[in-house]
Order: C-alpha cells, then structure tokens, then sequence
C-alpha cells in the first residue's frame, strides 16, 4: 500500500521578537500573568511588508534542502492559514510560484490552529488516491495583523511564523513499523462559532476584522477533544499511548498541552514544547515545533509522533505519524 512518508521538514520565524516584558510597555499587562497562564515568553512577529506568503516561502525552501529535493519534483501543495495575503488567489499559488513549481496543484486549507493536521489529512488522502506523489504541506501565519492589541485577553497569546513538510508516496507493507503517515482523524463542530472567531470578512463586512476569543471556554473543549482525538487516531492505527514517541502538540497553551500529556501518560520530556518562544502561532505552530525537536536531534527517523491541535470552528484533528 502507498504511504506518505515525511521526506524533510522547515521554518521560518520572523526577526523581530516580542517579549512580555517589550508588550507590557503598551498593553495593560504583565509577564508573570502571561507567563503563569500560557506559558509564553515571547513571540515573533512580522515586519511592515512582511507576508504569509514570505514566510511560508522560506520555511518550503528549508523543508525542501532538508528533504534533498527541488520544486520541481512537487506536484501538490496544502498551505494552511488563516492569514492569507489576499482573500484570493490562494496563498499557496504565491509559494508556488517564488519557489519555481510549475506542474500540479497548490490551494490553501482554513481550518485555523487546527489547519496543519487538516492540510497534512488532506495531502496523505491525495497521494494515497494517486491525484499527487510528492506535496509540501505548510503551515504560516501572521496573526498579527488580525489582533486587536488594545484587547489584553488575546493580543499577548499569538505570534507569527510558518513551518513545512515535504511528503512522498512510498510503497510499505501497511504495517504500524512503517514510515509516514499512519492515521489521522478530523472533527469540526460549528455550534462552537462564536467561541473563536475573527469578526470581518469579505462577504460579510468587506473588513479584515480581529480575532475574538472566549478563551475560558475555548480551554475546556480544546482539553477533552485533544483528548479523545488523540485516543482515536492511535486506535485507527491499533497502537497504544505507551508506543508514542514525541507528542507533537498546536502550541496554544502549556496549560493545555500538559493536560494531553498528562491523559497520555506521557512524561513532560515526551513533549515538544515551542509555545515559551512561538506563542501561539496557528496553522504554523506544530510544523515549527517539529523542525525544533528534529534539528536538535530529539526526534529520529522511526520514531513515533502524535500531532494534534484544535481552533476557531470550532475544527480539531490529530495525525500519528512514523517519521
Ligand atoms: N494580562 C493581565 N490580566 C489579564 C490579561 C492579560 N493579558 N488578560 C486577561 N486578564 C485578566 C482578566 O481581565 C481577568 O480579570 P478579572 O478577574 O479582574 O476580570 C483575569 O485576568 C482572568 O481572566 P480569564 O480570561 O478568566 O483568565 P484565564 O485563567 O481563563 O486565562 C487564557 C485566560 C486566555 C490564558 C485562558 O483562558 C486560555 O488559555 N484559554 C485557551 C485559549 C487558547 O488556547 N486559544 C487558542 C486555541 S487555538
């Protein structure tokens, strides 16, 4: 059977760094607060100029020299954002063309902090149906752009950046031994709307808008649904807790990414943890805290990694991943 095998992995963060200490200058804030209650230091966040698509196309070219490969041996790109430089075309075509693709297809996926599980499902499905054979899913954001920084409840929790992975399909016994993509599993419930949200768009106000969060609630949902997720994709692929690796976590909160580790039985050093330096960059934060933990040598080939994140929708996923 055809598998999608992790061929390199890449990011990108901007220059500038924020920290808690630099924002409680301008917003009625401080670092213990921000700290104690997500577990952030700092975050990046773009220049005047700087775009989503710029980021995300230095993060694809570091994923494709690490995969040893060129853009003209992609046939698929999945850009999950939230942020796109434009309302249309797709930030993907952007990327497609900066990096030199010119065969097959590139559309971006909006499925918020939640979109990289969503785009790495989505790319899996299309190379195991034969429509690709070789995809750069990644994920870039510039949240930024849609805070609103005289709101304290959310401004300090966001950061920009974009990560990326170049996926291929390989033929394998379809056994859990086997490299690449094992399981995966989406949920999205709309009832949640208004727990998360940004309130402008296109069709609606002809504006940008800024985010609006009820963060309390948007806790509760996102500790049980990481939850059982992740208990769902491991049993997809009739494996147990015990047999992960790293647990490749959305970096929202280190609240919350303590409270799946802990329903895992995963000890903390299991954990990729990149919220303290990223804060929470969205559809990026899980590809970025991947190439942290594979470039510092803690993740190795053949190890096992759980990806799961949650956001606006509200939409939730994990992937079980054999690197
Ligand atoms: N600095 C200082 N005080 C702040 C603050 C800030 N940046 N933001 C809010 N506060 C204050 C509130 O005004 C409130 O004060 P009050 O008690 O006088 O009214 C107090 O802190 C508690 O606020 P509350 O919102 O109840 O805090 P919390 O313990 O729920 O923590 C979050 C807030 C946002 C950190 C937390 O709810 C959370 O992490 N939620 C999940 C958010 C998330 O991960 N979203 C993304 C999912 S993709």
């Amino acid at each position: 059977m055809i598998r999608s095998v992790v061929q390199g992995c890449g990011s990108y963060l901007p220059e500038r760094v924020v920290t808690n200490e630099e924002l409680s200058r301008t917003v009625d804030t401080t670092d213990e607060w921000i700290r104690q209650r997500s577990g952030i230091c700092q975050r990046h966040i773009a220049a005047e100029g700087e775009f989503t698509s710029h980021l995300a196309i230095k993060a694809s070219q570091r994923a494709l020299d690490h995969a040893g490969l060129n853009a003209s041996d992609l046939d698929l790109i999945v850009l999950a954002t939230a942020t796109p430089d434009q309302t249309f075309p797709a930030t993907a075509t952007r990327v497609q063309a900066a990096l030199g693709m010119t065969k097959g297809a590139a559309f971006d996926v909006q499925a918020v902090c939640a979109g990289f599980v969503y785009g790495v499902s989505v790319a899996d499905s299309l190379i195991k149906s034969g429509l690709a054979s070789t995809a750069l899913v990644i994920g870039a954001e510039t949240f930024s752009r849609i805070l609103d920084w005289d709101d304290r409840g959310t401004c300090v929790l966001f950061g920009d950046g974009a990560g990326a992975i170049v996926l291929r399909g390989e033929q394998g016994a379809g056994t859990p031994a086997d490299r690449g993509i094992l399981a995966n599993a989406l949920h999205s419930d709309g009832r949640h709307h208004d727990l998360l949200y940004v309130d402008g768009g296109p069709s609606s106000t002809r504006t940008t808008g800024f985010l609006r969060m009820e963060g309390k609630e948007v806790f509760k949902h996102a500790v049980v649904n990481m939850a059982t997720v992740v208990g769902e994709v491991l049993e997809k692929a009739g494996l147990e807790a015990k047999d992960v690796d790293w647990l490749v976590p959305h970096q929202a909160n280190k609240r919350i990414i303590d409270g799946t580790g802990r329903k895992l039985g995963l000890p903390p050093e299991r954990v990729v943890v990149t919220v303290d330096k990223h804060a929470n960059t969205s559809a990026a934060s899980i590809p970025l805290a991947l190439d942290v933990a594979v470039k510092d040598g803690r993740i190795k080939k053949g190890d096992l990694l759980l990806l799961e994140g949650i956001g606006g929708g509200l939409s939730w996923g994990a992937s079980l991943v054999r690197w």
